[in-house]
């Protein structure tokens, strides 16, 4: 492994604000700050946002800083990626932003029954072949729905059509309630404030011309989820850099 992402990791396990449950404190466990995040971790009574795959933590630092009042999770398990977030967040004395490095397909043994108001999924690999893997998925909707409160919200932020395509008709087909909905994010006027904020990855599908797109929703009075059917075309752009790789 590089060194550099070694001194990384080392780092990490010394850092206040990161946690980095072990396998079996999540696998088929319940960790130890299930339902205790606010009283235990952040010391208040605040409502707990999540970013799941925060990659460097932009939106979960962003949201920080705006919202003092609120707390903040960012998501990942790539260690040297959160080591960004987490860093920059310990220099700014962020109280309100911790990183949990562990796989969203344990949301449900870190979190417990109503402990989200908000999850943003921000720019996540489509998944195209692998709907299971899809982090707006039938199986990662009804984990949302046991963790979020009952008007959570969920926001989807994207450079992916299909994605994007993908969530809108799984809203559809669950007639869910859709709360925000453009494909062209930049060029509608909803670009202020918690929608400004840039990440790595959006940056980079920006300076290459795609469009971005949001989708907020809530799963307010569903339990059950089925998938959508409908074909979807996927994104040529993907297909072609990950072959390129
Ligand atoms: C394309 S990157 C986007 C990162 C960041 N949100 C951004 O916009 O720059 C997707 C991130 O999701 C993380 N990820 C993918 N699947 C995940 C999962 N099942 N659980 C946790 N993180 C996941 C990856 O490690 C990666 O950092």
């Amino acid at each position: 492994m590089a060194k550099n992402k070694l001194k990384k990791f080392a780092e990490m396990d010394s850092l206040p604000n990161v946690f980095q449950p072990r396998h079996e404190e999540v696998f088929n466990a319940e960790y130890k700050y299930k339902g205790k995040w606010a009283k235990e971790v952040f010391k208040n009574d605040n409502p707990i946002v999540l970013e799941i795959g925060c990659g460097k933590g932009e939106y979960a630092l962003g949201l920080a800083k705006m919202f003092p009042e609120k707390n903040f999770i960012g998501m990942d398990i790539k260690g040297s990626r959160m080591w960004t977030g987490a860093t920059t967040s310990n220099q700014l004395g962020l109280d309100n932003v911790i990183f949990l490095r562990t796989y969203a397909e344990f949301i449900e043994s870190v979190f417990a029954e109503g402990e989200l108001s908000e999850i943003w999924v921000t720019f996540a690999d489509p998944q195209m072949k692998k709907a299971r893997k899809r982090l707006t998925g039938t199986r990662f909707l009804k984990s949302y729905k046991n963790v979020l409160k009952e008007d959570g919200k969920i926001h989807l932020k994207t450079d992916s059509n299909f994605l994007y395509t993908y969530t809108v008709e799984m809203a559809k087909a669950n007639d869910l309630k859709v709360l925000i909905n453009t494909d062209d994010l930049y060029s509608s006027n909803l670009a202020t404030d918690i929608l400004s904020i840039r990440t790595f990855y959006e940056q980079q599908w920006l300076d290459r011309g795609k469009k971005i797109k949001y989708f907020c929703f809530s799963l307010e009075g569903k339990t059950i989820f089925e998938e959508p059917d409908v074909e979807i075309p996927e994104d040529d752009y993907r297909s072609y850099s990950r072959s390129k790789k």
